[in-house]
């Protein structure tokens, strides 16, 4: 592959108008003390720096990551000293982290040439997702689940063989910016289409076992807009008073509507929305999860970024029943990726991970 190639299909997300965040640094803190997490709990609600918490303050002795704007840093960096807060670098500059983040163009038709090691656009997601359920009628269709409030479509894909019964919802990109879930969800359904080809005889049993539905970007909108005007933009685009603030969708859920780790304050990015099921994101989800209840045996939702694998629920202590059995299959499965990478993923309730 000559270099005019590459440049020709790989598009710089620098080029474009967007957000810009040069000179923010990324911290890792990790509190020792009670105060330190007060410090930082009161530094995320009160807001009287620009930060943004990537690993929320809630436990001692846990990684807490937070993204300073430049202006503040002189600021952040006192504060730090003045809670004698143990803290690492680990970028000076995100933007150039952001400007490595390549898109990958998707030629329509062209169903082999779709690869796993960029980003891509949702145009080419829905197109590279029609054209597989072109390619293998039998076994793929694609289904419309409902709209945006800007009016996209929320695509997902139902992968079965004649012998399959149970079914599995799989979903990514609850938040917009979270895009290598997308990536790993079209992965899957990649996997899942080719298993009856495969030499993996587990992969071949779960794609003949499962009736997969996969939805890779249950947050279009929000999607959409963190790949051209903000790389971390999160929530949907919903409009408050003709203000975008945007509803985080994992928060709109009727369970328990905003009572853990969500805010009622518009202009907070964990705002749960005007009511539950306010937006037509979490409406469609929540339909789509109806018609299939039947036979609904697992349902996952991927989020990035970090190593965790997370059971419910959030808002109580204690476990749910079948916790133990949820936990064993998830360990079953750090194990694995262990052996395969050497990544370590943790596992635990939400509450007991996350602390909301
Ligand atoms: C980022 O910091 C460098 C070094 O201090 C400076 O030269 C540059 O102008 C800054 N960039 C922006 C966009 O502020
Ligand atoms: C909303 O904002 C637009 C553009 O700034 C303006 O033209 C319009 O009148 C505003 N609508 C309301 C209801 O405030
Ligand atoms: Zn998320």
């Amino acid at each position: 592959m000559n270099i005019h190639f590459l440049a020709w299909f790989l598009i710089l997300i620098g080029f474009s108008k967007s957000k810009r965040y040069d000179n923010y640094s990324l911290y890792n803190l990790v509190a020792t003390e009670r105060f330190q997490i007060k410090f930082l709990q009161n530094l995320e609600t009160q807001k009287y720096m620009d930060v943004m918490f990537w690993r929320r303050p809630f436990k001692l002795y846990t990684d807490i990551q937070v993204l300073v704007n430049p202006m503040d840093l002189g600021l952040f960096k006192e504060r730090l000293v003045h809670f004698g807060m143990n803290s690492r670098v680990l970028s000076e500059n995100i933007q150039q982290q952001f400007d490595q983040q390549l898109i990958r163009q998707y030629l329509r038709l062209k169903v082999d040439s779709y690869s796993w090691d960029s980003y891509h656009t949702l145009e080419d997601i829905y197109q590279w997702m029609a054209d597989v359920a072109v390619k293998y009628p039998k076994i793929v269709k694609l289904k419309d689940i409902g709209k945006t409030g800007e009016g996209r479509e929320i695509l997902a894909l139902s992968i079965k063989s004649p012998s399959s019964r149970a079914k599995v919802i799989v979903e990514a990109a609850l938040h917009g910016n979270e895009w290598v879930a997308v990536e790993f969800v079209t992965y899957l359904a990649n996997q899942l289409i080719r298993a009856e080809k495969s030499q993996d005889s587990k992969l071949k049993r779960v794609a003949r076992k499962f009736h997969w539905l996969l939805i890779p970007v249950a947050n279009p909108d929000g999607y959409a807009y963190s790949m051209k005007d903000d790389r971390l933009w999160r929530n949907n685009r919903h409009v408050s008073n003709n203000i975008t603030l945007g509803v985080d969708l994992n928060r709109n859920f009727d369970y328990s509507f905003c009572t853990q780790g969500g805010s009622k304050v518009p202009s907070k990015e964990y705002y749960c929305g005007p009511k539950e099921f306010s937006e037509p994101e979490s409406r469609a989800i929540a339909g789509f999860v109806s018609l299939h209840r039947k036979d609904l045996n697992f349902y996952f939702s991927f989020h990035a970024y970090g190593q965790k694998i997370l059971i419910p629920y959030s808002d109580s202590v204690k476990h749910i029943e079948n916790f133990g059995e949820m936990e064993n299959y998830g360990k079953q499965a750090i194990l694995k990726m262990y052996k395969l990478n050497g990544v370590k993923y943790s596992i635990g309730t939400i509450y007991d991970t996350l602390g909301e």
